[in-house]
């Protein structure tokens, strides 16, 4: 097997936190058995999210001391601006916050109460802010998405019919945009292939339905077409990103995982009307619309960032990377969702822990016992992320119950990601050692970051 080192050195370096394993315990009974409000300095390995995370290149901490930070028409901006033209194809581009920023704009300048908003499967802060702006997202993804066991190469492919079924149901003025994703997070970080974008892309366009990106993890998106789709093996990752985005009307953007900086977005489009729209809720959430919330240095961070994203050594490794983890756990026949995704794996937490139902709320469960096992630190992705249906107030059960294992770009080496493999290991041998949880706290919006949970007694 060919080695792939890190295509980057290490100039600076941060120490890392090492607990003993009664002190773990503690933290995480103060957590709540949330490993979201854990202190980071009670983590060693810090396996969240890929979300703000990175390391910035020295190219970019130099673009950092070329801020221009005047309030309007800063420099940055027109750097910025002109790196999506370059990258992305997009010809308007409002910098947010973060992605939500651009998302929750999006939202509330498109979706009328009562619309549908289809999507190739949810995600967590887009729906909420479908759902915030009156609209009812509905699923159009493949249903291989949803086994994970299926090793489907581009399992975030849309449905072209259920999207169609969905169209001719409620009729396509009830439809203010198709939100797609590359890749899907929620599915395990599965891409889309070109030829079901370019085929979505075309029954949109029969409808008269924009399509938007949430173009969050596009680069890992392209990187998979270069390495499963036939035909584009000798394109490179940055051409084949921009015919991705060629499919779209534009895009929302959180520049905190492909982007490679800690904080920033943008929402970016073709459209004159959308984008002298998007300007004024943005003046009104976010900032003027050339800052967006954003200072002038983190602007030019993340203008150097989108160019670094589909340098194809960098890119390559990053997959690689997550993937190289992937084949550690399948070593120790640890159940987790096929094929590896671009940004994490995610654990099977049903398979992992079969003795619990879901409403012991086994993913939760898995993440609190892996930390106490070993300082590293990952997130529920099943029943308590998937929150409660708005009308009936029950919980959503969706199928996948999983632990993400999310590697940071540029942060850690092969070597942390074998003793990760490790303690999944050491668990996975004691698991029916593993107890369910009980909600003794459950807030009403995106319940999975704040809410807090007690082991189940009697087990
Ligand atoms: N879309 C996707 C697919 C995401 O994964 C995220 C964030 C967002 C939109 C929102 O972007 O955080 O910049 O506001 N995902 C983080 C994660 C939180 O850990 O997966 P944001």
């Amino acid at each position: 097997m060919d080695i792939q080192a890190e295509p980057y050195r290490i100039k600076m370096v941060e120490k890392l936190p090492m607990l003993s394993r009664r002190e773990r315990e503690e933290a995480i009974e103060r957590a709540g058995y949330n490993t979201f409000l854990l202190r980071s300095d009670d983590v060693y390995i810090d396996l969240l999210t890929d979300s703000g995370t990175s390391a910035m290149s020295d190219e970019q901490w130099a673009a950092m001391m070329l801020g221009d930070e005047a309030y309007s028409g800063s420099r940055n901006f027109f750097n910025l601006e002109k790196a999506v033209r370059d990258i992305y194809g997009f010809e308007y581009v409002t910098p947010t916050h973060q992605g939500r920023g651009a998302e929750h704009i999006l939202s509330s300048l498109l979706i009328e109460p009562g619309d549908y908003v289809p999507g190739n499967m949810y995600f967590t802060t887009t729906r909420a802010h479908q759902e915030r702006a009156g609209g009812n997202f509905v699923d159009v993804i493949i249903d291989e998405a949803h086994d994970p066991a299926s090793d489907h190469p581009f399992k975030g492919n849309v449905d072209l019919a259920k999207l169609e079924m969905l169209i001719k149901n409620v009729g396509p003025e009830r439809i203010p945009y198709l939100s797609l994703a590359v890749t899907v997070n929620m599915a395990g970080g599965q891409p889309v292939s070109m030829k079901n974008l370019r085929q979505t892309r075309e029954l949109c366009s029969q409808y008269g339905v924009p399509v938007y990106f949430d173009a969050t993890r596009c680069a890992e998106n392209a990187y998979f077409i270069q390495e499963r789709e036939e035909g584009y093996q000798d394109h490179s990752v940055a051409d084949i990103l921009k015919e991705m985005m060629s499919y779209g009307d534009g895009c929302t953007m959180s520049g905190k995982k492909d982007c490679l900086v800690n904080i920033g977005g943008f929402l970016a489009t073709d459209s004159a009307e959308v984008y002298e729209a998007a300007t004024e809720i943005v003046t009104l959430f976010e900032g003027f619309p050339t800052y967006g919330g954003l200072a002038g240095r983190d602007m030019e961070a993340m203008a150097v960032g989108i160019r670094e994203m589909v340098e194809d050594d960098y890119i390559s490794h990053r997959v690689q990377q997550v993937r190289h983890l992937g084949i550690r756990l399948e070593e120790a026949s640890i159940p987790f969702v096929q094929p590896v995704g671009g940004h994490a794996v995610f654990l099977d937490a049903r398979r992992f822990l079969p003795h619990l139902s879901q409403d012991e709320l086994p993913a939760q469960s898995l993440a609190a016992a892996l930390y106490v096992e070993s300082g590293v630190r990952t997130m529920e992705r099943g029943v308590v992320s998937a929150g409660r249906d708005p009308d009936s107030g029950e919980h959503r059960y969706p199928r996948l119950e999983l632990v993400r294992v999310t590697i940071p770009r540029r942060v850690y080496t092969s070597q942390h990601l074998d003793v990760v493999a490790n303690a999944a290991e050491n668990l996975y041998r004691k698991r029916e050692n593993i107890s369910g949880l009980k909600f003794v706290y459950e807030p009403s919006v995106l319940r999975f970051f704040t809410a807090r949970f007690e082991p189940i007694s009697g087990k």
